[in-house]
């Protein structure tokens, strides 16, 4: 434990929260159990420091039954995972002995406060690490398409990395200068815009652009694009570059919403991006544009393994073949996200799907796209190849 990391035993039925909480996790030493007297054994075999009871669990009957590991070790730090948090099973959890009761979704920061742990708990290597003292890092969605989906994968994208981490070192830019919906979208009520700055650009430094930046209730926080589609035309490429440098020195992660054309201040963005997430939609239309784009930017010799494809509403009715998509376009799907109508109904109530249902699948796969921002892994969509069209096309 001196090394920071824990040995923490999570149980749970369900596959998918066990393993979202491994990936959390990771750099720890993670046991799983699947009920109480698997829970039981490991506590006998392995030197577990803490537990970490999952939501299917997270019912009177369910705690008084997690309850039973304090037969085997009395004192032992248990947290219960709840999707929602209800009187009833916070009362039983903390009169049979749990530390504490979080809610879904976990981050490191939830656990780290709930068993007051002391030392906080291993990162893994620079992923979810607190890049304090380093450089931001800059994460542009593009799309040369409207409505593909770039504003709900940058609130979502930036949402999952604020929770991971710290959320006051995540700032999203809303550059898409006309009609930026950011802040709609996250319900934040912005006293500035980018105008502001580009007003003062002369004098801008870090304080001034501090003050400029609205905050999100997670305390992340958001420079809005001006308010007026007129008011675009004072905001220069020149502002908006200057922005982000500045940025860059203030948090770990920017992350840049864009409007859907391949023109200066993009190709600016761009340029001083360390990540491009290219949302690509289901759709024609949508792959033909993508394509002319990435045509450009090969022109210009823009560093393509920078560049992640994501394709949006995989499970939508349109068909289209990957394999053929992946060759017109010359680069391979690294995530997918499945199309579901929580996704407009969050974003009409001005909270993103990954904060008002963490559990639903299209949360899951916004996480992975965000897990893509954090260790630049390829995931695999599925395991097996020949799978990807008949699991994406249901
Ligand atoms: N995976 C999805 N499932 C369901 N609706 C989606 C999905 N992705 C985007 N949408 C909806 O499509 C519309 C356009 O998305 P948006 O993120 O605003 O696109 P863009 O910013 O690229 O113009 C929004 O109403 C959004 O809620
Ligand atoms: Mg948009």
């Amino acid at each position: 434990m001196a090394d920071g990391t824990y040995s923490i035993l999570l149980v749970d039925t369900d596959d998918d929260f066990v393993d979202d909480a491994k990936a959390l996790l990771e750099g720890n030493k993670v046991y799983s159990a699947r009920n109480v007297t698997d829970a039981q054994r490991r506590l006998v075999e392995e030197g577990i420091d803490v537990a970490i009871v999952g939501p299917a669990f997270a019912h009177e009957a369910g705690v008084a039954e997690m309850a039973l590991m304090f037969d085997v070790r009395p004192s032992l730090p248990v947290v219960l995972v709840t999707d929602a948090l209800n009187t009833d099973v916070l009362k039983a959890a903390l009169r049979s002995g749990f530390k504490d009761v979080i809610e879904a979704p976990l981050t490191l920061r939830k656990v780290e406060e709930a068993f007051g742990l002391l030392d906080q708990l291993a990162r893994r290597e620079d992923s979810i690490v607190q890049r304090k003292n380093k450089i931001g890092k800059v994460v542009t969605i593009m799309s040369p398409k409207g409505g593909a989906g770039k504003t709900m994968t940058t609130v979502n994208v930036a949402l999952s990395l604020a929770q991971w981490g710290d959320p006051s070192r995540v700032t999203i830019i809303d550059a898409d200068l006309q009609f930026g919906d950011v802040c709609i979208s996250l319900q934040v009520d912005p006293k500035h815009t980018i105008v502001d700055a580009a007003r003062d650009i002369d004098k801008l430094d870090e304080p001034l652009l501090e003050s400029l930046l609205a905050r999100h209730t997670s305390g992340m926080r958001v420079l809005s694009a001006p308010l007026e589609p007129s008011l675009a035309d004072e905001v220069s490429t020149q502002v908006v570059v200057k922005t982000i440098g500045m940025l860059k020195r203030m948090f770990d992660y920017i992350v840049i919403d864009t409007a859907p054309f391949l023109d200066e201040p993009v190709l600016s963005i761009l340029e001083r991006s360390d990540v491009v997430l290219l949302v690509v939609d289901m759709d024609l239309p949508s792959v033909k544009n993508a394509k002319l784009a990435l045509d450009t930017l090969r022109l210009i010799k823009f560093p393509f393994e920078k560049i992640k494809l994501v394709l949006n509403r995989v499970n939508s009715k349109a068909r289209l073949d990957i394999d053929e998509l992946e060759r017109s376009l010359g680069l391979d799907v690294q995530a997918a996200i499945s199309s579901d109508k929580l996704v407009p109904r969050a974003v009409n109530e001005g909270d993103p799907v990954v904060s008002l249902y963490p559990r639903s699948r299209v949360a899951r796969d916004l996480r992975s796209v965000a897990r893509l921002v954090v260790d630049g892994e390829i995931e695999e969509p599925t395991t097996e190849e020949d799978d990807r069209g008949r699991r994406w096309f249901r």
